[in-house]
């Protein structure tokens, strides 16, 4: 089977390489000029563990392409996956203007029956407008030919996320006709030999289900970051509620981990875009308002620690800070916290020292010089007054604490992951905050 995959981004480009993995001839479409040259000659844009290798060996045999043209290219393949970017809109809604720019280049240029599967996160009502933007452009051009459109949302996390391709848990698929379902249940068989299991279902269903999932999962965050932050002021430690209370199988151990704030491409803007669906609808979200409220809070939550320890003078103090992304595994710095907090140090005059050990170049690009680039971890830690923990890379799991305390000027820790030991980093004469206790 043939198929293309347009968008070349996180998920188009694990999409694309874990299909040509199972034997799938994958083209891999993105108008990003400079992003298709540099995979044409082996160099991969984003960091994803484990998928460079993948996607050299898939080139080298063939099965993986790729092309500016998707108008080239759509005679040749029987599925086209959407997977372009969907960021928010002013007002918090999905951007449409890709998805919908890419259904028209399809009816502008199809000449037999193609199934037109949307990856990227969409509101529901979505596929609708896919199947007129095309229609319109078959009637434009006076021609008359059949086409599918489905649903497939996508539920892999990046830093894992060509395992997760590989071995997901469910794959959900919206369609609404028999020829679709085949051609899924066709393209998705290699998977099903793993017991995965695909779920058939109408694609507005589909659509809902993928918001569903991230708003719930953003749910639990801002829920453990409230009982931490009550933690806090009773004198209950949010670690032990969180074995406490994930040691019941009603509610599981994954996603209650306290912080500052969940980031990323993914869950701000999906709660904001479901929530204005929902506006739309004229029914107010309100679980997911709280929980946006309590995210943007939490994010400011280091901050705030800090002003508290330097008595609010923090003019011209330095401020080491591990970790940029917004999660271990990544480069992507999308709504990454770290990105709140440099920027509200930055303004009460503190110097900044950051050290990550991927997300430096994408931190550059997006604030330039605003902070001093260490080139490790003990190099940005030097004279510092606070060290501030944000992303918990492996690297900075266990550092030496004795050499710590040598090159800093201040002894105070703020751990907005609590991975660290209060115990052992306080004998070493530091003071220690985390989060909830
Ligand atoms: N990143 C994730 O972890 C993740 C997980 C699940 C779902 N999603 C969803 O998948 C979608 C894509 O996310 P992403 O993180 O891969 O985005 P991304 O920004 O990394 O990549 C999107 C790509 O689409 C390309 N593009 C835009 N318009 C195009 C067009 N008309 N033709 C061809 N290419 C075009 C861009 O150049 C870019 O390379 C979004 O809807 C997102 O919400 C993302």
């Amino acid at each position: 089977m043939k198929i293309a995959i347009v968008g070349t981004g996180y998920v188009g480009l694990v999409t694309g390489t874990c299909f040509a993995e199972i034997g799938v001839d994958v083209i891999c479409v993105d108008t990003n000029t400079e992003k298709i040259e540099s995979l044409q000659k082996g160099i991969i844009p984003i960091y994803e563990p484990g998928l460079e290798d993948l996607v050299l060996r898939n080139s080298k045999s063939g099965r993986l392409t790729f092309t500016t043209s998707l108008a080239d290219c759509l005679n040749d393949v029987e599925v086209v996956f959407c997977a372009v970017g969907t960021p928010p809109d002013e007002d918090g809604s999905a951007d449409l203007s890709y998805v919908l720019s890419v259904a028209r280049t399809i009816g502008q240029n199809m000449n037999k029956y193609v199934l037109v599967v949307t990856k990227s996160t969409v509101p529901v009502g979505t596929a609708k407008k896919v199947r007129k933007a095309i229609q319109e452009e078959l009637d434009k051009r006076g021609v008359s030919l059949e086409f599918d459109v489905a649903s497939n949302p996508e539920f892999l996390k990046e830093g894992n996320a060509v395992a997760d391709f590989m071995s997901p848990d469910r794959v959900v698929v919206g369609i609404e006709s028999e020829r679709a379902e085949k051609v899924m249940t066709k393209l998705y068989r290699p998977f099903l030999l793993n017991n995965m299991r695909v779920i058939f279902m109408d694609i507005p269903s589909a659509e809902m289900t993928k918001y569903a999932a991230n708003a719930m999962l953003a749910t639990r965050i801002s829920f453990m970051n409230d009982i931490a932050n009550l933690c806090e002021l009773v004198g209950a430690d949010v670690n032990m509620v969180r074995s406490g209370i994930g040691s019941d199988s009603r509610i599981g151990r994954k996603f209650l981990y306290p912080g500052i704030g969940y980031g990323g491409s993914c869950f701000p803007k999906d709660v904001k875009a479901l929530i204005k669906t929902a506006e739309q609808n004229g029914y107010p979200m309100r679980v997911l308002q709280a929980v946006e409220e309590v995210n943007e809070n939490q994010k400011g939550i280091l901050f705030e620690k800090l002003g508290k320890l330097f008595d609010g003078k923090l003019e011209g103090k330095t401020i080491a800070v591990w970790g940029l992304a917004f999660k271990p595994e990544t480069d992507d710095m999308r709504e990454a916290p770290a990105l709140v907090l440099i920027e509200k140090m930055k303004a009460a005059g503190c110097n900044i020292r950051v050290y990550d050990p991927i997300a430096m170049e994408e931190c550059k690009r997006k604030i330039g010089d605003a902070v001093y680039y260490a080139p490790d971890l003990y190099d940005a830690v030097l004279d510092a007054d606070a060290v501030m923990l944000l992303t918990e890379w492996k690297e900075l799991r266990l550092p030496s604490w004795q050499v710590i305390h040598k090159a800093m000027n201040g002894n105070i820790v703020l751990d907005g992951r609590n991975i660290y030991d209060k115990k052992e980093i306080e004998e070493q004469g530091f003071i220690y905050h985390c989060i909830g206790k």
